[in-house]
């Protein structure tokens, strides 16, 4: 299905589009993981259950549980209780006796299941450490609703007040503490592990909690992406070179096809030879629509650039970038810019030929979790390069803002991050005072540019990889795994080892 997603710019895009510069992109605020495929098309509906396993997705078991939470955990207030679902799995678990650590997983803006599906470093190095293994779910996201339902948790801004990143940590708190005193539990180390947002979680989890857990694997986690701690550009200047790479005439065919597309979108006609070209069902309402719909399969692909076939937010091949760009290379002489992209984006949005014609979100408005987020907390700044493929475009916080208003009828609290979470003198701050996080990044993930990249401290360690993409050490170990992401998941494996060590020397000495 087309990676429908409601986009924070579409209303940018309207904004600032001049009648002449028909093709700039709406550049949204580019998403952290996608929220999982099928729970995005359930999105608004009950039946957000059963996550169906992606294709050739390793099964893992696990018991699925629910636990109440308050909803809000930083008043007294009289809400109702919400029930979070976790995933459990203590097959392995060494148990209370012998202080069996337990993994947990921060739980991101998506369905759990779909989570632990594409976490199988998680459930592979479990038995080795004797350890049981949580996946909770984050509120608002699958099954996790408060309010009994997604109608009623995303009805409105009073509804959605309690979807933010410290109640989800509260959350997560709150279950590990009372899982453990269920358990007799208490001296067990937990193990924070996240992706994306989730890294962001377990890192910012790590630093707030250190008392419930001892260390944080956090994987492609941009926790600098706000504010002007980097460029806004640095996101789509690693896609572009992501592209670049591969091929310098791919790179230069996409960023001229821009202008072909805003020029057609003019002509008489123009819109539905562009719903012909690309095969939409149905007619385009503007030529920026195909844009945003192109910069998304961009992005996708540098995020998700594994070098063997994988299913994480598409069914792709191995290198799908070099694929695109054979494709749009190959095509034969005298073949239309439009055309060489059509074939190109194919390899994101039709890779198993299954796809009769392409639908665009058919309400790119609606209400969803990440937005929301976006619109609150999550103000991670973004815009293009000259030296990007994409259409210039630059960040305004004007704009971003006054889309929230009309849409969410709610204004960001851009530099709430930052204040809460850290941020500026960030490494000084964490060199002082934190340990026992991981930080690993592939370079050619478009987020790696917000993340932490060089060490902070002994502890406090940056594993980075040059050809890794969107935390590919948290996926399962395939045959195909080239060298280097062996040693980097060997590494994150002794580093962890090393915080288990630690904590058990140091219980030993206490408890003598
Ligand atoms: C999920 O699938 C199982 C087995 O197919 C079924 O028994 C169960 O009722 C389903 N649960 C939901 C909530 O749809
Ligand atoms: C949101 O919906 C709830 C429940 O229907 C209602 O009580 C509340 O007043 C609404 N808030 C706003 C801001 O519309
Ligand atoms: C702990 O046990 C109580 C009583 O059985 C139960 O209600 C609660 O859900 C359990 N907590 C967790 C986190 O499983
Ligand atoms: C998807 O791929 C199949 C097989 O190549 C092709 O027949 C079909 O037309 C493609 N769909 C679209 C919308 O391009
Ligand atoms: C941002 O956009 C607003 C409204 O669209 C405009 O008035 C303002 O000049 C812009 N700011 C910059 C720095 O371009």
């Amino acid at each position: 299905m087309a990676d429908s997603k409601a986009t924070l710019s579409l209303l940018i895009f309207l904004a600032l589009l001049s009648f002449f510069l028909p093709t700039l992109s709406s550049l949204r605020p580019p998403r952290l993981s996608q929220s999982p495929k099928h729970a995005r098309r359930h999105l608004g509906t009950s039946s957000r259950s059963n996550y169906s396993g992606s294709l050739g997705a390793p099964q893992y078991r696990y018991e699925t549980r629910y636990f109440d939470q308050n909803i809000d955990h930083f008043s007294f207030s009289d809400l109702p209780k919400f029930r979070q679902r976790y995933l459990i799995n203590t097959e392995h678990w060494s148990g209370p006796d012998r202080a069996g650590p337990i993994f947990f997983y921060c739980g991101n803006e998506g369905d759990i299941e779909w989570f632990a599906a594409n976490t199988g470093f998680v459930w592979e190095i479990a038995p080795r450490f004797r350890a049981m293994i949580v996946f909770p779910e984050h509120r608002y996201y699958g099954e996790s609703m408060p309010y009994g339902s997604w109608e009623e948790a995303y009805r409105n801004r009073t509804t959605l007040a309690h979807l933010t990143a410290e109640q989800a940590l509260a959350d997560f708190s709150v279950l590990i503490t009372e899982l453990k005193r269920n358990l007799s539990a208490e001296a067990c180390p937990v193990v924070l592990f996240g992706g994306s947002y989730g890294g962001m979680l377990a890192s910012w989890m790590r630093l707030k909690y250190p008392h419930i857990a001892i260390g944080a694997l956090a994987a492609s986690a941009p926790i600098l992406q706000f504010e002007d701690l980097v460029p806004p550009e640095t996101f789509y200047d690693i896609v572009s070179n992501d592209f670049r790479r591969e091929s310098v005439s791919c790179f230069n065919t996409i960023k001229d096809s821009w202008d072909v597309i805003g020029s057609e979108g003019q002509k008489e006609n123009g819109l539905s030879y562009l719903t012909e070209t690309f095969r939409f069902c149905k007619k385009l309402k503007s030529a920026g629509d195909l844009s945003d719909w192109l910069d998304s399969a961009y992005s996708y692909l540098a995020m998700a650039d594994y070098p063997y076939p994988a299913d994480f937010l598409m069914p792709m091949p191995g290198n799908p970038i070099k694929e695109v760009c054979r494709r749009i290379d190959n095509c034969p002489d005298g073949t239309g810019i439009l055309q060489r992209i059509f074939e190109g984006v194919s390899v994101y949005y039709n890779y198993t030929g299954t796809v009769d014609c392409f639908e665009l979100d058919d309400d790119p408005h609606g209400m969803d979790g990440w937005n929301w987020q976006a619109c609150t907390e999550m103000v991670m700044p973004s815009a293009t390069s000259r030296n990007s493929m994409f259409p210039a475009y630059s960040y305004n916080y004007t704009d971003y803002e006054e889309w929230c208003l009309e849409n969410y009828h709610i204004k960001p609290r851009p530099t709430w991050i930052t204040t809460e979470f850290g941020g500026h003198g960030f490494k000084h701050a964490l060199k002082t005072f934190g340990s026992n996080i991981i930080f690993s990044n592939g370079l050619l993930d478009p987020w790696s540019g917000g993340s932490v990249l060089e060490d902070v401290s002994e502890s406090i360690v940056a594993l980075v990889t040059e050809e890794g993409a969107h935390h590919i050490d948290l996926r399962p170990s395939t045959a195909e795994d080239p060298d280097w992401l062996v040693e980097q998941r060997e590494a994150e494996i002794k580093l962890i080892q090393g915080w288990l060590d630690d904590y058990f020397e140091r219980r030993t000495v206490f408890d003598m």
